[in-house]
């Protein structure tokens, strides 16, 4: 990842009377800390301060656990050093904004952005968010994340949105990362259309989100796969017109009858191993795109062998959240309902259970979980 900047804990002396240490209970705070791949504790550490005078200070209200936490405990990010603190989603109260930060002050309820943007970078003059060259998804991967009590957040202005009062906050943490990335990567990468055939691989939060966005296209068919049923369920719930268990079902025979042989217009990649990538290689029809989502920690096989007359495209992209204004609004409207997805809540110091519970999604009939402070 070429968008790495340092997390150095020291503040920047120099600079204005707002770059002081953070006011609270004391300078130490709770946190979700990584200790390498399989060990995490939640432990005490240093809580956050202004490094720049573009930073934020947020005291977290809600967080969440992200499938890619579950890949960064896996050891499939090994580029993330140990004694980081996990999570890149949430909703808080900013506690201390830098000099020049403009839309924010103390007090304000904000969404914090899985992407960290200075908003004036070559790649985010062109919506790419994503890479952008100061920022990118550093947040919980390359700086401290939000499973905390408090985050410092890089480029406050850019990085963070105003929640509107009386809102529903716990509805607002799925804007952080899982509706933008379902919707970018998977359905506006996908060129979902009406009348599609689509497939969503991975019924994971991400992969409901990529559900639940398709349809503001109207596909025709959304055929859901995975191996847990009762997220199969779920998804049915939400709108899927077809489920299958690849576990004990053939997916690629079943769809190809689904489809009279032809395969689907889009394959949408929500799980991250090379079996799924595989089987969207295998159910795409002529003209279709694969959209992958899943983060891969391992090589997958390109099947040109197959696909080079096809006339597919396959795309990757890590989520720019360029789309969080408008999925805010859908959100707000309730046009969509992805609070509909929460299974389970947890006071903050409850992370290591969260953890086990998001693990073990199938046994516990989880999807997505609340960590309240
Ligand atoms: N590209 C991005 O910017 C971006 C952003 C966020 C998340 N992600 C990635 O999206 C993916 C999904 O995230 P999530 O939070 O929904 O994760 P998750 O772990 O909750 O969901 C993954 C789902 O895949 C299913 N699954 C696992 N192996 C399978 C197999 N062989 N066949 C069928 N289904 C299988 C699981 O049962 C589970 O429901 C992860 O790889 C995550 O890292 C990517
Ligand atoms: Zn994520
Ligand atoms: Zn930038």
């Amino acid at each position: 990842m070429a968008n790495i900047v340092s997390d150095k804990e020291v503040p920047v002396v120099s600079k204005p009377s707002t770059m002081k240490v953070s006011s609270g209970k004391g300078d130490m705070m709770n946190a979700l800390v990584y200790h390498g791949a399989g060990k995490k504790a939640w432990e005490q550490t240093a809580k956050p301060v202004l490094l720049e005078p573009t930073d934020a200070v947020v005291r977290i209200l809600k967080t969440t656990i992200c499938g890619t936490d579950l890949h960064i405990m896996k050891g499939d990010l090994p580029e993330v050093k140990e004694g980081r603190i996990l999570g890149h989603e949430g909703v808080g109260i900013i506690e201390e904004v830098g000099s020049s930060v403009s839309n924010f002050k103390k007090g304000d309820h904000v969404i914090i952005s899985c992407v960290t943007s200075c908003g004036k970078c070559d790649f985010c003059k062109k919506g790419m968010y994503s890479h952008c060259e100061k920022g990118g998804w550093i947040l919980g991967y390359m700086i401290n994340g939000t499973q905390a009590e408090y985050v410092r957040i890089p480029y406050a202005d850019n990085s963070l949105y105003a929640i509107p009062a009386g809102s529903d906050e716990e509805a607002l943490v799925m804007l952080s990362d899982i509706l933008p990335t379902g919707f970018e990567c998977g359905v506006l990468n996908g060129q979902v259309k009406p009348g599609d055939t689509i497939a969503i691989v991975g019924a994971g939060p991400v992969g409901m989100a990529a559900l639940l966005t398709s349809q503001f296209y109207t596909p025709a068919e959304i055929i859901v796969i995975d191996q847990d049923d009762n997220r199969l369920k779920v998804a049915k719930t939400f709108g899927a017109t077809h489920i299958i268990n690849s576990a004990s079902e053939n997916a690629v025979e079943k769809i190809m009858g689904l489809t009279n042989g032809r395969g689907v217009d889009t394959a949408i990649e929500a799980v991250g191993v090379a079996a799924t990538f595989e089987l969207c290689e295998a159910i795409i029809g002529a003209g279709g795109h694969i959209a992958n989502i899943g983060v891969h920690g391992k090589p997958v096989t390109l099947h040109l062998e197959t696909l080079w007359s096809r006339n597919i495209s396959i795309t990757t992209r890590l989520v720019d959240t360029v789309t969080t204004p408008m999925l805010f609004k859908t959100v707000q409207s309730k046009k969509i309902e992805p609070k509909k997805l929460i299974t389970h809540r947890f006071k903050l110091d409850q992370m290591i259970e969260a953890y086990d519970t998001f693990e073990h999604a199938a046994k516990e009939k989880a999807l997505k979980v609340i960590l309240e402070n």
